[in-house]
């Protein structure tokens, strides 16, 4: 094979795979809308979670919350798993595994529960 032969077939590989790549980004799962999240009994106003300020999506990343903390299969999954409570946020579960750490605190209650 001559050098020009094989340069052009490298270059048709890197091409493949970048748009393999692209094709991939293209393909991920949307993300869902807004969440209301289920309202405990003494719950001072409704919970929206918005995955869009959670997810970076130029490098979306699921793990950190599916499925160990919460669950991807929405309602299906109601009653299935324990009810978030500040009891188990403040122990560092939940939202409580970031919230009151690198994100802003607990004491802060309409920065998630409506008004
Ligand atoms: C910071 C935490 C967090 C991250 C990161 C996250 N999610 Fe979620 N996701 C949640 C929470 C909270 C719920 C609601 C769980 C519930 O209702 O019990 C949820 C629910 C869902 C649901 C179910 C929606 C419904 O209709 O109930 C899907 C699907 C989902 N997430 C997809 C994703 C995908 C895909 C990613 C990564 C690109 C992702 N999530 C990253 C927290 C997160
Ligand atoms: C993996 C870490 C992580 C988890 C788990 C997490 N958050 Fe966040 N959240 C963040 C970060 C980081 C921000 C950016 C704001 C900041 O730095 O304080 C944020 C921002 C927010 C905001 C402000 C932006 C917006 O969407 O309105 C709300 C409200 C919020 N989170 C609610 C929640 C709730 C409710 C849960 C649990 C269902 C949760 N978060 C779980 C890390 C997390
Ligand atoms: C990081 C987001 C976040 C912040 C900040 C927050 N909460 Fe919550 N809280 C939740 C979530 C999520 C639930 C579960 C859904 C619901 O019950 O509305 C919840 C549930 C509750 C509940 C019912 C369950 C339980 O644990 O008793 C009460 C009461 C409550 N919150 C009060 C407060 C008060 C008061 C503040 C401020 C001092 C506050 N919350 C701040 C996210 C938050």
């Amino acid at each position: 094979m001559t050098a020009s032969r094989r340069r052009a077939l490298l270059l048709t590989a890197a091409g493949l795979l970048l748009g393999a790549g692209l094709a991939m980004a293209r393909d991920l799962p949307r993300l869902p809308g807004p969440l209301a999240l289920k309202r405990g009994a003494d719950s001072p106003g409704q919970v929206i979670f918005h995955h869009g300020s959670h997810v970076d999506e130029t490098r979306p990343a699921c793990l950190s919350c599916h499925p160990g903390r919460f669950s991807m299969l929405g309602a299906s999954q109601a009653g299935k798993r324990p009810a978030i409570t500040h009891e188990r946020m403040s122990a560092g579960r939940d939202c409580g595994a970031c919230h009151g750490k690198e994100a802003f605190g607990l004491d802060d209650c309409t920065s998630c529960h409506a008004e």
